[in-house]
């Protein structure tokens, strides 16, 4: 974005610039938070955030609340103090039906209630996604967010602006007019903001956020971190960082939001609201909230039917949960004229789906084996309808996540399943325990193979020692080889993996290779056709690249992207399998722990002797030379350019890096040998120096390059 007040001759007026950095930085906060359409890179918000920082540092007079800087978290507290809502918070009537006949139901009921008769016109709804979070009140005067507000009992909730103020999807100030956003021209409101304005809507957690959470969670409790747990489901989650006395931990918990409906509203004189709740919806969207785009309009009970369909249907690839969908009369005319029954309006219902969360029961307790030999204990469950699929296994994760949560043969249990996401025992429920089952341990051996199972030092995971002997990774090992990305033997799927290795037609990858059309045509459902198919695809394999194969052998921490390093960087197998340590450390990508596994993997007698008999038996990829082996000056050193440098450009820098055998990276991490900063450099330097960097100017550089340093 181009910005005129950069180039007038005189810098700007602190306050003037105050404000233009804040208009500004709402603009992009809206753009990254609500539309995921960024404008600018990440470091150029951080630039315009830090200008403003040190202006109101320099300047207190110009500090604001609704300034972009206040979302920064504030001190614990040790209660949320009570909130009395200007307009109570209903709740709203709930159909369980799974079928039609809510939508229907709910239809008829209103038509009756405005005294319809059958041939009269269609009611008009919006239909919208019931949400699974927390609702929330958030209250605007003039623009800008002063209270944020839980329901509570309706009547008074608690005030928790602090921790709302750190969801970036939440506007700290409304988008109107005078915050040079194009005016909304609907209905005439927008174009200054309105004395009080609440939006109401539901503060959630994204799925892939909530599995990263507990990913972290179940991290730190295997590193011995008291004082943790894991979240049930990402409502708890959502619920729990909200109401987090400890704002600077709520910041760390990915909250997102949808606005959905309005408390008190004042408006400036003279201007008309929108007539209808989509007109609002459409309102708020200008002012900056999201509105979840699958809210529509519907015309009768037809349209509720098919909405309620459609998304039951598409709930599983949604990024959040949601636990039914709510309809609601569009007119605000005819809401008032349908009023409310207690404590829920007339005009609206929640239409609910299964759940994704049910009770059953523990069957057994297996561990699984999987391709890399980790042991995973799951749950035989009796089976259980559960978010929309019967579910008869549901992971325990580790065996620290089994023994906490305590679930023993016996145990009814919360089992939970939502999008694609593998079904989860969530808790106990102690109070149905009536037996003494045993507390779960982990087996010491392999269930599968009989080999050692051993849990590293700092590792949540217990692995089967066994390689590609133990059945279990023998097949998922074979799986991987054959793989699209590996080297590709198209029609070799799971299913008849399975029945190689159970039918001890194939006891290693090299076996693959030894298969002919008769044993292939012996298996059960494979006709004639698929066997010569399935012989061509094996003959077509063997023509492979050197980076595929690597790839293809499974060996732990050597993804596609490394395989490919490997194979450039020896050019020949052999010198791959021969390498040391410390040749394979010049690799790039290439730590010590990677260096180890590849080292462990091609020490094993059996793991050459299968590579070998696979060459013999006619698998060929091109060898190259293995590219410059003498040591350049920065073999190995990863470097970050940030700022101008005085004489090179940034490509003449990055190309004399590389040719001295250096890396360069985007960013500044831990795994950084080098900065090299030119002049105007900004929070690279600032990481640089906090991380204890080297940080070198270019002469400095000129002379590393030279291998003079
Ligand atoms: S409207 C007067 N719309 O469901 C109507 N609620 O009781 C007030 N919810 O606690 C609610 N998505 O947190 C409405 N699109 C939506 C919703 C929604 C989720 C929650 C809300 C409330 C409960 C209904």
């Amino acid at each position: 974005m181009s910005d005129p007040h950069r180039s007038s001759a005189r810098p700007a007026e602190p306050a003037v610039r105050a404000l233009q950095l804040r208009q500004q930085l709402h603009h992009h906060a809206h753009r990254y938070y609500v539309l995921d359409e960024p404008e600018i890179p990440d470091a150029e918000y951080d630039k315009l955030f830090q200008e403003l920082q040190a202006l109101e540092a320099a300047h207190p007079e110009l500090a604001s609340a609704d300034s972009p800087t206040q979302r920064v978290v504030g001190a614990v507290l040790d209660h949320f103090a009570p909130v009395r809502h200007a307009v109570p918070m209903l709740s709203i009537r709930t159909e369980t039906d799974t079928e039609a006949t809510g939508a229907q139901a709910f239809d008829a009921r209103i038509r009756r209630e405005l005294g319809l008769a059958e041939g009269d016109a269609q009611v008009q709804y919006v239909a919208e996604l019931k949400f699974d979070g927390l609702a929330i009140n958030l209250r605007y005067e003039h623009g800008t967010l002063v209270c944020a507000a839980t329901r509570g009992d309706g009547e008074v909730g608690e005030d928790v602006t602090q921790n709302i103020r750190t969801i970036g999807q939440i506007p700290l100030r409304l988008q109107t007019g005078t915050n040079s956003l194009p005016l909304s021209g609907r209905a005439g409101v927008g174009a200054a903001p309105p004395p009080v304005l609440e939006v109401r809507g539901e503060v959630y957690m994204r799925r892939d956020d909530f599995e990263a959470l507990n990913e972290r969670q179940r991290g730190k409790i295997a590193q011995g971190a008291k004082n943790e747990k894991t979240f049930v489901n990402p409502r708890n989650a959502a619920a729990g960082a909200v109401r987090q006395l400890d704002p600077a931990i709520a910041a760390r918990r990915p909250l997102s939001f949808f606005a959905y409906g309005l408390g008190e509203v004042v408006l400036p004189e003279g201007q008309s609201p929108p007539e209808t709740h989509h007109g609002w919806l459409m309102q708020l969207r200008d002012w900056g909230f999201p509105v979840a785009s699958q809210t529509r309009l519907a015309q009768g009970a037809e349209e509720l039917v098919a909405f309620h369909r459609d998304m039951g249907q598409g709930r599983d690839a949604l990024p959040y949960d949601i636990d039914g969908v709510v309809y609601k009369v569009n007119s605000l005319a005819l809401q008032k004229r349908l009023g409310f029954v207690t404590r829920e309006p007339r005009w609206a219902v929640a239409h609910k789906y299964p759940a994704q969360e049910q009770l059953t029961m523990v069957l057994a307790i297996d561990v699984q084996v999987g391709r890399t030999g980790k042991l995973t204990p799951v749950a035989k469950l009796a089976p259980v309808f559960v978010g929309g699929v019967t579910v008869t296994n549901a992971t325990l994760h580790n065996e620290d996540e089994a023994r906490r949560k305590d679930v023993r043969v016996g145990d009814t249990v919360v089992v939970r399943r939502a999008g694609d996401v593998i079904p989860e025992v969530v808790s106990v429920v102690l109070d149905k325990r009536a037996h003494d089952g045993l507390l779960f341990t982990m087996p010491r051996q392999c269930p599968i193979c009989g080999s050692a199972a051993v849990r590293e030092e700092g590792e949540a995971d217990y692995r089967c020692t066994g390689g590609i002997f133990c059945p279990a990774q023998r097949k998922e090992a074979i799986v991987h080889f054959a793989h699209r990305r590996a080297v590709e033997i198209e029609g070799l799927g799971d299913k008849l993996v399975e029945q190689l290795v159970d039918a001890n037609l194939v006891r290693n990858l090299a076996d693959l290779y030894r298969l002919g059309f008769a044993a292939l045509a012996s298996l059960e459902r494979m006709g004639d056709k698929s066997a010569n198919n399935l012989v061509a695809a094996i003959e077509k394999s063997k023509q492979t690249t050197l980076a595929r194969f690597i790839f293809g052998l499974g060996i732990r921490h050597v993804g596609e992207a490394t395989a490919k390093e490997l194979a450039r960087h020896f050019g020949k197998l052999d010198a791959v399998m021969d390498a040391s340590e410390n040749q394979l450390l010049e690799v790039a990508d290439v730590g010590p722990v990677v260096a180890q596994s590849i080292r462990t993997f091609f020490a094993q007698p059996h793991n050459r002797e299968v590579v070998e008999q696979m060459r013999a038996l006619g698998l060929v990829w091109p060898e190259g030379e293995p590219a410059a082996r003498e040591v350049l000056p920065l073999t190995g050193k990863t470097l970050v350019i940030t700022g101008t440098l005085p004489s090179l450009s940034r490509d003449e820098a990055k190309d004399k890096i590389e040719a001295a055998g250096g890396k360069v990276a985007g960013s500044v991490s831990k795994k950084t040998d080098y900065l090299v900063a030119g002049s105007e450099a900004g929070s690279k330097l600032t990481k640089a120096q906090e991380l204890g960097i080297s940080i070198l100017d270019e002469a400095q550089l000129m002379e590393l390059l030279n291998g003079s340093a």
